[in-house]
């Protein structure tokens, strides 16, 4: 499983970046919002320094409005990805964009179904939102599973994102589950990184190899 980065802000990008895990990276207009600069820029920006494909989102409802955006967005740079919701519409123009070359993320995915239609319109990711299902008391990580065991079964290449992460655990559940990549805001994978015994490992080696240096000086 590999690690995409869900935010739009560019600090954060950058500093995980910096860490040498990030494959890729999700924006969505709430996260374009909490950024607050211009949603164009922040991609042109974002392309400048990860090689991986880029999310941004269509906000039209109809499919030609979707694929006009789609094509826009596909001109911003060459490893943007379109992300379209999974609806009757974004699935017509998932398959337009996707006759074209252009890659699509069908997102907003709850459901297996969903997922293996996003798939058959030609999606190259689908991402199933784990945290909001768990929110409303389903189980997210079961849904990333059944997904990768219907793609395994059919031999379907679409990668599965999983997003809506919230917490370390959710990267693990995620990872066993089979999915292909994990999209994870930078705090949480931060949090991800960090263990009390790894920072105390880190101290007593520190002190034990100042008693030993000295003792040899
Ligand atoms: O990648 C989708 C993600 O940004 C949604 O996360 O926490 O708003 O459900 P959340």
């Amino acid at each position: 499983m590999k690690f995409f980065i869900d935010t739009a802000i560019v600090d954060a990008i950058r500093a995980a970046h910096r860490l040498g895990v990030v494959a890729g990276v999700t924006t969505n207009p709430s996260l374009m919002a909490k950024a607050g600069q211009d949603p164009k820029k922040v991609i042109q920006e974002i392309a400048s320094f990860v090689d991986g494909p880029i999310s941004a989102e269509v906000l039209a409802e109809d499919a030609d409005g979707m694929v006009r955006e789609g094509r826009e967005w596909a001109k911003v740079a060459p490893q943007v990805t379109v992300k379209v919701p999974l609806t009757a519409e974004g699935l017509a123009a998932t398959r337009v964009l996707a006759d074209e070359g252009i890659k699509v993320n069908v997102t907003l995915i709850f459901n297996a179904s969903q997922a293996l239609l996003a798939a058959r319109a030609g999606a190259a990711f689908v991402s199933p939102f784990i945290g909001r299902l768990d929110d409303i008391g389903a189980n997210g990580s079961e849904l990333v599973r059944t997904i990768a065991t219907i793609f395994k079964e059919h031999h379907i290449a679409t990668e599965i994102i999983a997003a809506s992460i919230r917490r370390p655990l959710d990267i693990t559940e995620a990872a066993l589950a089979g999915a292909h990549i994990a999209t994870v805001p930078y705090k949480v994978l931060l949090a991800a990184l960090e263990h009390p015994l790894t920072k105390a490992g880190i101290e007593r080696f520190a002190e034990d190899w100042r008693q030993v240096t000295q003792k040899t000086k």
